[in-house]
């Protein structure tokens, strides 16, 4: 039977490091740290992660400013007030809340981040430092997964890691991490022919394709560390991971609950990267 990786002591853990740090900072170079949040229209869950993100904030000591603009908002419009922050020296991190509205271009909005202030480490620059193992911030979830599997005791290097899901905010960013720590990785996707072949090779498998119950315990290898990322709807109310968590639970040595796993690391990392950012931009780091 599994052991649960706690994923709210994980980041607590985060968290309380984050906030006797920033209390240094304020207390030994009278420097505040803030964050940004800017929201677009009413998308219900949208509106409790960024209520999360500010209550977070709050937490370890920041600043953090919101900014929920109507569902109407144009796409200047947004643009202009990433400018401003942009320029705005009590921001040291920007976070537009995704998705948008459909008017409005993601990728034009993402691209106008300073990527000094690109928290969420999703613009060009960022996404690229990654690939080259160079970064300034990691991006949130994916290291969140790294700080889980760390707490394991599990060394990466050398071991079959399997991640599936392709997406720019998980599974590139998160193939990349664990090729930074020696994994040897394998990338799976909706489309992966002898996908259940390849999973049961996996020493650690991180699984980030968006659909409820997808990966069964019999696709699980004994022993396997099993991260999932996934937090879906259940027509009864009920969230649940893209892992089915009674079958994996046998198999695996260690697993994430959802809730209670990833979600909450994804929040303790955007902390960890707003402070980066502002010492960073006071040149401390
Ligand atoms: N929407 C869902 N996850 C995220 C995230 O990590 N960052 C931002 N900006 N939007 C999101």
């Amino acid at each position: 039977m599994a052991q649960l990786i706690d994923g709210k002591a994980v980041s607590a853990a985060v968290k309380a490091e984050v906030a006797e740090e920033t209390a240094k900072l304020r207390d030994e170079k009278g420097l505040k740290v803030g964050l940004a949040v800017v929201i677009v229209g009413n998308d219900p869950a949208s509106r409790v992660y960024v209520n999360n993100k500010k209550k977070a904030c709050e937490a370890v000591g920041f600043q953090s400013y919101e900014y929920a603009l109507d569902e109407t908002t144009t796409q200047e419009q947004l643009l202009d007030l990433v400018n401003v922050l942009n320029r705005d020296d009590r921001v040291n991190g920007i976070l537009v809340q995704l998705p948008l509205p459909k008017h409005i271009d993601e990728k034009a909005v993402i691209n106008a981040i300073s990527p000094d202030k690109d928290v969420d480490a999703f613009h060009p620059i960022n996404v690229g430092k990654i690939m080259i193992g160079e970064y300034s911030f990691l991006p949130c979830t994916p290291a969140g997964v790294m700080r889980l599997i760390e707490s394991t005791g599990t060394d990466i290097t050398g071991k079959q890691c399997v991640v599936i899901g392709r997406s720019n905010i998980v599974g590139k960013p998160q193939a990349m991490l664990l090729l930074q720590k020696n994994g040897t990785v394998t990338i799976c996707h909706s489309k992966t022919k002898n996908l259940k072949e390849i999973c049961l090779g996996a020493d650690i498998l991180v699984v980030a394709i968006g659909r409820a119950n997808f990966v069964t315990g019999d696709m699980i290898k004994e022993g396997a560390v099993v991260i999932d990322v996934g937090m879906n709807r259940l027509e009864n109310g009920k969230l649940c991971g893209d892992v089915e968590f009674e079958s994996a639970e046998k198999k695996a040595s260690f697993i994430t609950p959802v809730p209670g796993g990833v979600g909450p690391m994804t929040i303790a990392m955007l902390m960890k990267n707003t402070l980066t950012a502002a010492k960073q931009q006071a040149g401390i780091e």
